[in-house]
């Protein structure tokens, strides 16, 4: 049993409408439950792997999942960088590790099943990449066309070929994202397609997940903090959401504080939360190493600010050079293999930490959102070239021992 429901005015709507905010005041929307009509099998809870269908009873579908395996993504407790930076229970959650390498497949798996629970046909997204491949690939296993817009030139290639290689109509914008998002609106209102984006209340559902794992891979404790990067802002929303329905449940007996990070040329959430300001003021010409959250005019802003305020949690900025070294910390020091936007989180971390910010006892957990391999782009910046050597024994001798010089 559940509902829509419009976060500024209180409106209810039907499971079943086609709606992306209140169409009373256009406030974003929630999905809501009657929660005690939802029993939790404590043993099966305790005992099953985390996946994203484990927590079926909590997600707004009845029909057959559209599934590659997602969620169940490993959370590493990190020794040697938690050292590096200064406190001593630190967690990395590695959403790179999900089917297509990013947490939006969590969105996806549930967006794209309600999606053709309510009969809709074609499917689109605006994104900075990774949301276009997510919805790529489940388009593709539900046999529904989907049609991507993109910041042109602003795109890492590795989403972009999947996007593709999957068999999405990609159309590259001359235009930031928010430009495009605002066309993707257009067109799914106007065509009868299925808007994807995180201002879709029933994507948000399958991220919420992440906070339930959390707390599954914690042995259903919570941390006392959460760091992600925000972009769109929905992510942020989703995983709060999630470990306050654990919460009601009397699964877990408290909330995270929720740390969002945003790259310093593209930070209005920041700026908001720092100023105390109601909402944000969108930002024109956002810029970042970090495009994945390049974004200046954040959708789920408001849902966001509320998280952020009502967990008692912070939002910080971090500059690109400080992204940079975290990506490389996290390879270096735990094999977490990430891009950018994902090193966000670290590097936040790591400013929070120096600022006195956060206890040295804290447990926290950081959240990366994408894979590496996404992203190339800033491996030149950060690493050495290959060394190129004469096929014999004494030229790789003398390039190792000059190397280790
Ligand atoms: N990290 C990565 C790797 C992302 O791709 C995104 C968002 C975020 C963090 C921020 O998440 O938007 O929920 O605050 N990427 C979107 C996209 C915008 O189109 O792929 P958010």
């Amino acid at each position: 049993m559940y509902s829509l429901k419009c976060i500024e005015c209180d409106a209810e709507y039907s499971k079943d409408a086609i709606i992306y905010t209140c169409s009373k005041c256009d406030g974003l929307l929630d999905v809501i439950y009657n929660y005690s009509s939802i029993e939790i099998d404590m043993d099966k809870l305790k005992t099953e792997c985390p996946s994203v269908w484990k927590y079926a009873k909590l997600l707004p579908v009845k029909r057959v999942p559209v599934t590659l395996k997602e969620g169940g993504t490993p959370l590493y407790k990190c020794d040697r960088l938690a050292e590096k930076i200064g406190i001593t229970k630190l967690y990395v959650k590695h959403e790179g590790m999900n089917p297509t390498g990013s947490f939006k497949d969590r969105g996806m798996t549930v967006g794209v099943t309600k999606a053709l629970e309510l009969g809709m046909k074609k499917f689109a997204c605006a994104s900075t990449g990774n949301t276009s491949a997510a919805l790529a690939i489940y388009g593709a296993k539900a046999g529904v066309p989907v049609i991507v817009l993109l910041p042109a030139g602003k795109v890492a290639l590795g989403k972009i070929a999947q996007a593709l290689m999957h068999g999405a109509k990609v159309l590259s914008i001359r235009g930031n994202f928010d430009d495009a998002f605002a066309l993707v609106r257009i067109l799914c209102y106007q065509e009868n397609i299925y808007l994807l984006n995180s201002i879709n209340p029933y994507r948000l559902e399958g991220q919420k997940t992440i906070g339930f794992e959390i707390a599954d891979q914690l042995g259903f404790r919570v941390p006392d903090r959460v760091v992600l990067p925000i972009g769109n802002a929905g992510n942020i929303t989703a995983i709060y959401k999630g470990f306050k329905e654990f919460k009601i449940l009397g699964i877990t007996n408290s909330l995270p504080k929720m740390i969002g990070i945003q790259a310093e040329g593209s930070c209005p959430i920041v700026k908001a939360i720092k100023s105390g300001a109601p909402e944000i003021t969108p930002e024109g010409n956002p810029e970042t190493i970090a495009t994945a959250i390049r974004i200046g005019n954040p959708v789920n802003s408001k849902k966001a600010i509320r998280a952020i305020r009502e967990s008692g949690g912070t939002a910080e900025s971090v500059t690109d050079e400080e992204i940079l070294t975290a990506q490389k910390d996290l390879a270096r020091l735990e094999g977490i293999g990430v891009e950018p936007a994902s090193a966000a989180s670290v590097a936040g971390l790591r400013k929070l930490v120096k600022m006195g910010m956060i206890n040295i006892d804290e447990t926290v957990v950081c959240i990366t959102t994408g894979h590496l391999l996404k992203d190339i782009s800033s491996v030149s910046e950060i690493c050495e070239e290959p060394t190129v050597v004469d096929a014999n024994i004494e030229s790789i001798r003398e390039a190792i021992l000059r190397k280790v010089e």
